[in-house]
């Protein structure tokens, strides 16, 4: 990575997406860029432009990245009414959205009004679906306040919520009109939340660039001590990466967005048998996910055993779990059926053939599948 000094601004990521194009503005402790960059990006739609009110959602853990927001929205024209939803993976749930249009309802919301999500993946995608869904598609800003988000669930447009059967099922694909990441607001967030998030950065390093996979071992320390010049250059890297995906591929019908899926076949598995919520949290479960779907890789031949030592060891530094303790391998693939990116009842699993390269496949048998789920696979160090 490039590391810029603290005083060195990182230029804004875009996202090309014709029409819906939008930026990720990312900042170190320094809120006054918020309400021009919001104000200049709305007015770059027809939506945007006659946005004079906004809800602005978070949670009891992201309440109090919220404050310096609320005047700078009112200096630029957008009168703020703030909605705050119980923190947890439950509120992504049908009662929790009907809230959300309820409060939009109350606050007499038109199709210019827009929602401003301040928080984590749960609150980016429960406000997002309030926002795609209302008025058929308000204006959405998304302010991720986790790492996991910052790098991940804040760009792209994905947004949904849960049924009991199925995690982020019921959703659509509405883009944001900005994405405003400042990291000042890492400081706060829980250290298990926070290598969750390194999860997600990992995965970034194998599915798509070598190089800043090394540079991430290499930046292990300055990382864990939230370098603020190492964890820009790291966000933006990141938000490129995803950026670059999504323009090619917006809806994942190609799939080249399917990569962003490595590690999740095997770790959304992990997830809904634990219970969601329950023993792992998402990034945990990815991390595990990771390093049982290269071992897959391994079984088919297509890369040898040094990378998924690589990937393993990276994880494991950064203090995140890389084997499965004692989930029911059966349990596992029963899970693994109801992936959404199965086609015709094949298990499709996005598997390394290379590190920086990886391939959206269905040759695994479900023989390989099961042997692997029971791997313990010695520590690499
Ligand atoms: N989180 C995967 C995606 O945005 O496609």
């Amino acid at each position: 990575m490039t590391r810029p000094t603290r005083t060195q601004p990182i230029p804004p990521i875009e996202v090309a997406l014709g029409a819906r194009t939008y930026r990720i503005l990312i900042t170190s402790d320094d809120p006054a860029p918020f309400g021009p960059f919001l104000r200049e990006s709305l007015d770059a739609s027809w939506a945007g432009r006659a946005c004079r009110n906004a809800l602005v959602v978070a949670d009891s853990g992201s309440r109090p990245h919220v404050d310096p927001l609320l005047p700078a929205l009112a200096a630029h024209g957008i009168e703020p009414r703030l909605h705050i939803v119980p923190a947890g993976e439950p509120s992504k749930s049908i009662e929790q959205a009907e809230r959300l249009w309820e409060a939009l309802a109350a606050m007499k919301a038109d199709r210019h009004a827009a929602v401003v999500a301040v928080g984590g993946g749960v609150i980016g995608d429960l406000a997002g679906f309030a926002a795609a869904t209302y008025a058929r598609g308000l204006p959405l800003v998304m302010v991720p306040t986790t790492l996991l988000a910052m790098v991940d669930s804040a760009v792209g447009g994905k947004v949904g919520i849960n049924l009991p059967q199925a995690k982020n099922i019921v959703g659509a694909f509405h883009q944001p009109a900005a994405v405003w990441i400042d990291t000042a607001s890492l400081a706060t967030l829980p250290v298990r939340e926070f290598r969750c998030g390194l999860a997600e950065v990992v995965k970034y390093g194998v599915i798509l660039d070598a190089d800043f996979f090394a540079d991430l071992e290499r930046d292990v320390e300055p990382i864990l001590a939230h370098d603020p010049a190492t964890l820009g250059a790291l966000i933006a890297r990141c938000c490129a990466l995803k950026a670059q995906v999504v323009s090619q591929d917006e809806r994942e019908e190609s799939g080249l967005r399917a990569v962003l899926n490595f590690g999740h076949t095997i770790g959304h598995a992990v997830e809904s048998v634990a219970g969601y919520g329950g023993r792992y949290l998402h990034g945990e479960a990815v991390s595990i996910g990771m390093v049982l779907e290269s071992t897959l890789a391994e079984r088919l031949g297509w890369i040898g055993p040094d990378v998924t030592d690589r990937i393993s060891a990276l994880l494991q530094r950064f203090g995140l779990p890389t084997v499965l303790d004692g989930t029911e391998p059966a349990m596992l693939l029963e899970a693994m059926t109801r992936d959404k990116k199965n086609q015709h009842g094949a298990i499709r699993f996005v598997l390394p053939t290379r590190l920086g390269s990886v391939t959206l496949t269905d040759a695994a048998s479900v023989e390989n599948v099961l042997s692997v789920l029971a791997t313990r696979r010695a520590s690499p160090e």
